[in-house]
């Protein structure tokens, strides 16, 4: 008999295709994208089954690899982010855990660069008060904000992401970029001529600062008092990656003391985040709900990255795109 295969979410057609075609697999699926499967379905349907297919919003943990039981061989997840997934937990019960990277990076830089531009000129703001009557004459001063050209852009967690962000950024005159890292990254950097600095520095110097790591352990809330203290109040802050990286308290108070000048956020805690926060009081905040990825050949990509890396998983051989755990 086929393996059995739970898909926690009703994914785009690329990645069901493959795995229709295939006739490798016997799949069953949360047949909706609007609206998580419940955990207890969740916890139900993962019995027994031998591979499973999961995006960011399902926590891979004790609980559900306990229901699963020992057939799971493979899990796929349907994102770049892995804080979702306990590896510590998979990786002793022998699980095998595939993801999308690469397939996505355009997407999000390209998104990146929208949020950035949108937060440093104040765009919703402007557009706000053109259709409310607020646009009472042209002014020298109104709606001012700061620009790329001559600025210092840095870059919190150098990967393949930041660099296709500062490669977007570069022609918009960026006088310097700069990059703070757990250790230096001098193949990366150098494709896009960037300097290894303390996180110290890259908070200091930074016109504006662009999160771009993993959330894990060491980097949860790194970005807090401390670092918003050390910016400067003409920096804006952009974050791309998770919400956990960043104290959302320390945030508000920064951007309402006018410690730094804007944030553009795509990932918050929790998510969606509550409309009644006070993060969306402030209009030095542009809050995205997390579609930095959300283009349609993305996430095609993605969905037939996941399925093609549970096949593979399957079959005993490499997936394209595997954790190391
Ligand atoms: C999106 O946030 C992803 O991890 O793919
Ligand atoms: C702006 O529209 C200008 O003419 O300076």
């Amino acid at each position: 008999t086929l393996p059995r295969v739970y898909i926690t979410r009703q994914i785009p057609p690329e990645g069901l295709k493959i795995l229709r075609e295939s006739g490798q697999v016997q799949y069953e699926l949360w047949d909706s994208d609007d609206v998580p499967v419940p955990r207890k379905e969740l916890l139900q349907k993962v019995k027994g089954v031998d591979g499973l297919v999961c995006v960011l919003t399902e926590k891979i943990d004790t609980e559900l690899l306990d229901a699963a039981g020992p057939n799971l061989k493979v899990l796929s997840t349907m994102s770049v982010g892995f804080d979702h997934l306990s590896l510590e937990e998979l990786k002793k019960r022998g699980i095998r855990v595939g993801y999308t990277p690469d397939v996505l990076t355009d997407s999000v830089a390209e998104l990146t660069v929208a949020l950035l531009l949108t937060t440093s000129r104040r765009l919703i703001e402007a557009t706000h008060e053109a259709k409310t009557g607020g646009w009472g004459t042209w002014r020298t001063l109104w709606l001012c904000g700061h620009e790329l050209a001559g600025s210092t852009v840095g870059i919190l967690g150098l990967g393949r992401i930041g660099v296709a962000i500062a490669e977007r950024l570069a022609p918009f005159k960026v006088k310097k970029f700069i990059y703070a890292d757990v250790a230096p990254r001098p193949e990366l950097a150098s494709v896009i001529n960037a300097e290894y600095v303390s996180f110290d520095e890259l908070a200091k110097q930074s016109d504006f600062l662009s999160v771009c790591c993993a959330l894990t352990p060491e980097t949860k809330e790194i970005c807090n008092k401390d670092l918003f203290s050390k910016m400067k109040n003409t920096s804006i802050f952009i974050n791309t990656s998770r919400g956990g990286v960043v104290n959302q308290e320390d945030l508000y108070e920064a951007l309402s003391t006018g410690q730094i000048a804007g944030a553009g956020l795509d990932v918050t805690v929790p998510e969606p985040l509550p409309t009644s926060h006070p993060l969306f009081t402030l209009k030095n905040c542009v809050i995205l709900p997390h579609i930095a990825s959300a283009s349609y050949a993305t996430r095609n990509n993605m969905s037939a990255l996941a399925a093609n890396n549970l096949l593979l998983g399957l079959r005993g051989e490499p997936m394209i795109k595997e954790l190391k755990l």
